[in-house]
């Protein structure tokens, strides 16, 4: 399990934010796929694990849902606050700093989110997902493929031992173990991408993290051939092609049909 405070408190630092354009569409697209399997979100208890700088919590708590959103990274948490409180939105956004793992459950939701969150990294993590709701949860992750030339060259170069899986459980898996305990559930996949950009030494920052992310060191030699490989009039491009999941349980078998 990744319990890296200091890598996502870095990542605070440029996480996109509930209003960012690209990952508007992403959490736009999610929420209009679980309304059109008959949620609504208004006046319902509602916890997100792993919930960042807001991305997803902030829009449903426009949505009028009572919001309770927790994050290891005091960095993320500080981002999501700040904007709550632009806002106005503190009477139904609440937010705590917790590992998913020591977060103690005093009660239960009317529904669960996790999005794209290594706080989901293994089966006991969706355990605890399952008892944290009395009636349903909302998984959103990665589906099949996740490219980033960058990263992977940065990969390559650096012998990593294996490709990038972002930490937390594919939704493919995520579905095989709520078939393993019989729950219904509905899902659809969707492909994104999105682009970063960066100075040269932003990106060599961006690079080291990563790097660390996996116990490597970077090989300033190589770092630096990769950077200027995806560098146009001083800026550095990383692009991200991606296809995500979103899986939609219910704790009652009958009231969320499946789709196979
Ligand atoms: C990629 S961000 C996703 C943020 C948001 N849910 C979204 O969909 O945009 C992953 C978040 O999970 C948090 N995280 C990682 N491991 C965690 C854990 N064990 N418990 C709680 N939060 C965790 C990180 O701090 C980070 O804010």
């Amino acid at each position: 399990m990744e319990f890296n405070h200091s890598f996502w408190d870095t990542m605070a630092e440029r996480y996109p934010h509930y209003d960012d354009p690209a990952m508007q569409k992403d959490v736009q697209r999610v929420l209009a796929w679980a309304k059109s399997q008959g949620i609504d979100f208004s006046d319902r208890s509602l916890l997100d694990i792993g919930c960042g700088t807001g991305t997803v919590s902030i829009p449903l708590a426009l949505e009028k849902a009572r919001v309770t959103a927790i994050d290891l990274s005091r960095g993320m948490l500080n981002a999501l606050q700040s904007d709550a409180e632009a806002l106005k939105l503190c009477a139904n956004l609440k937010s705590y700093q917790s590992d998913w793992e020591s977060f103690p459950l005093t009660q239960t939701f009317d529904i669960v989110l996790a999005s794209m969150t290594p706080a989901i990294s293994q089966e006991t993590h969706i355990d605890k997902m399952l008892n944290a709701t009395h009636a349903m949860g909302l998984y959103v992750g990665w589906g099949r493929y996740k490219t980033n030339a960058f990263l992977e060259a940065l990969m390559q170069a650096h012998d990593a031992p294996e490709k990038m899986s972002g930490g937390c459980i594919k939704v493919a898996d995520f579905m095989h173990y709520l078939d393993t305990k019989e729950l219904a559930y509905s899902y659809e996949f969707f492909t994104t991408s999105w682009e970063e950009t960066y100075t040269y030494d932003e990106a060599k920052t961006y690079a080291a993290e990563q790097l660390a992310r996996k116990n490597l060191l970077p090989d300033e030699r190589k770092v630096d051939a990769i950077i200027r490989d995806f560098m146009h009039d001083e800026t550095v491009k990383i692009e991200t092609q991606a296809e995500k999941g979103m899986v939609l349980f219910s704790k009652y078998p009958s009231s969320c049909p499946k789709h196979t």
